[in-house]
């Protein structure tokens, strides 16, 4: 079956693109030769500085909380852009709340961008992928996250929404097969302004590896499923330094 081959002269949008994973993830793509389309929600300064990174990368701001600023976005890319080769859904939230204590709002907060942003994101790029690609070929890739196959007391309701998003990864795989490949990325601990917090320190001593991940090892991961033959969907590869390992 088809390899997208190399990145080169590749569209490709990376949601969450101006800080920490979804920044290294986009300069590995520009490093590729892909064309980078860098989608950010507040940190506007952040994402010009990524953008210049990545060879003056056109930058879209959308509140992906808001369906209507989604369809409002995957319209503008077409306007602009006129294509889409794969999409890196990575935008999402993460917060830490006693199970007791959450509430519909704290719910709501979590799941509106990490399951219900990544499948509109996604039906959308599809969408856009069929109405101007060749075939309708295209590649998503769903950042999750390792929380969703740990149990962490204090991160069920995010655990919950990145179970979702590897559910959705194979519901969508089989349904747009074999033009759209979609696949997941689950990052262990990746660590930034965090990284001297002495629980993170501790969690990353005590995986096989022994130490953090970086955005470039999940970068690097991304590059894998936007590449590898068309023959790969519905999978997700940990990336976790064997956090997930028991
Ligand atoms: N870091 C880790 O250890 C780790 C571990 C497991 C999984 N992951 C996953 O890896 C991905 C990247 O992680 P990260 O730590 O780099 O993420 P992050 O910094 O927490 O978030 C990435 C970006 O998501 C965007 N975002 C959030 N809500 C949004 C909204 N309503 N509208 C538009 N954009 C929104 C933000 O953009 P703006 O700043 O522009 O608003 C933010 O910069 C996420 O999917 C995360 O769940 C990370």
């Amino acid at each position: 079956m088809a390899h997208m081959g190399d990145l080169k002269g590749r569209t490709i949008l990376v949601t969450g693109g101006a800080k920490r994973i979804g920044r290294e993830i986009c300069r590995r793509l520009h490093a590729e030769g892909a064309r980078v389309l860098i989608h950010y929600g507040g940190s506007a300064a952040a994402a010009e500085q990524t953008a210049a990174e990545c060879g003056d990368a056109p930058l879209f701001q959308a509140n992906l909380e808001r369906t209507s600023d989604i369809f409002a976005l995957f319209c503008d890319i077409e306007a602009r852009i006129g294509r889409l080769d794969a999409l890196v859904n990575n935008a999402a939230r993460f917060t830490r709340v006693d199970p007791l204590e959450v509430t519909e709002t704290d719910w709501d907060f979590i799941h509106s961008v990490n399951l219900k942003a990544c499948f509109f994101c996604a039906q959308q790029a599809a969408l856009l992928m069929r109405r101007q690609n060749p075939g309708g070929a295209g590649r998503i890739v769903n950042i999750s996250s390792m929380g969703a196959f740990l149990a962490w007391p204090e991160h069920v309701h995010y655990c919950a929404s990145k179970a979702g998003v590897i559910a959705l990864t194979r519901g969508l795989a089989k349904a747009w097969a074999p033009a759209i490949t979609v696949n997941s990325v689950a990052p262990g601990v990746i660590p930034f302004e965090e990284a001297g917090d002495p629980q993170i320190v501790q969690m990353a001593r005590n995986t096989p590896a022994g130490q953090p991940g970086t955005g470039a090892d999940i970068a690097e991961a991304v590059v894998y499923f936007l590449t590898c033959t068309q023959f790969v969907t519905g999978q997700t590869l940990q990336v976790d330094g064997g956090l997930g390992l028991r």
